[in-house]
């Protein structure tokens, strides 16, 4: 658990999974199981289920997101969701740069940084996710990787926009594999972040900002992370579609 005052955050990423019925009898069973807990407990749904189950679970210790948005405020963007649409329908906080956006839609650093300005100004809270590949780790470009997608994607964005941010280190090789990264191993990773936050943007955004980690996340490794001292979250694909599972990772702390 995080050393200083940097609230734990539980995020549940249902990906593409989930119709709005399914999400409803999911939250309306999730409710009761986090009523105690201790952490913050978000959930990023599909678009189509956001309205509902922002609506269900009002008064609750849910707060509910997205997965995705396009950078532009609004436009002829065939098929692609604004920030402004997000917030309308109950979101609070975007998933931005999640590895499946970087590598099955291309997107790069470059519109990762657009989409993060975009979530700035329209006061949606970001969750930048970053992660090196299995060939960079092995040909130990960890860290280069990590440095590289904070830098661009936080190009020209000031300390001031960024109280909000959450990081969510998210190893490529660990997502959806079973082979989550070791504690020692994400520790590692997160503490490379913390230190490129303290040279960019000063002790103050480094102590403050929460970095989560993801990659085959389930309850039975979860508590582990939980306990690196640069480790305060967790972003959780598959764990995150049982309520029971899911309950089970927010209640460990
Ligand atoms: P996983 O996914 O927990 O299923 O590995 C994590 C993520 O993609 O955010």
């Amino acid at each position: 658990m995080s050393e200083t005052d940097r609230p734990v955050i539980i995020t549940g990423n249902w990906k593409m999974y989930k119709t709005i019925e399914e999400s409803l009898t999911f939250v309306k069973e999730l409710i009761p199981l986090v009523e105690s807990a201790t952490t913050s407990v978000y959930l990023a749904v599909p678009f189509t289920a956001i309205k509902s189950v922002a609506e269900q679970a009002k008064g609750s210790k849910i707060v509910v997101g997205a997965q995705n948005m396009h950078d532009a405020s609004d436009g002829a963007f065939t098929g692609e969701i604004a920030a402004s649409m997000l917030i309308d329908a109950g979101a609070r906080f975007v998933i931005l740069g999640h590895s499946e956006r970087r590598i099955l839609f291309k997107e790069s650093n470059d519109v990762i940084n657009r989409k993060l300005k975009r979530a700035i100004k329209e006061k949606l809270q970001p969750v930048l996710c970053i992660g090196e590949t299995l060939a960079e780790r092995e040909q130990n470009l960890t860290a280069q990787t990590l440095s590289v997608q904070l830098t661009e994607c936080l190009s020209g964005i000031e300390a001031s926009q960024l109280e909000n941010l959450i990081i969510a280190y998210e190893p490529v090789w660990a997502i959806g594999t079973d082979k989550s990264a070791t504690p020692a191993e994400a520790q590692e990773a997160h503490h490379l972040c913390r230190e490129w936050l303290q040279q960019a943007y000063g002790e103050n955004l480094s102590r403050k900002t929460v970095i989560q980690y993801g990659g085959s996340v389930k309850p039975e490794n979860a508590k582990e992370l939980l306990e690196q001292p640069d480790i305060d979250g967790l972003l959780v694909g598959g764990a995150s579609l049982s309520a029971d599972s899911f309950s089970k990772i927010v209640n460990l702390t």
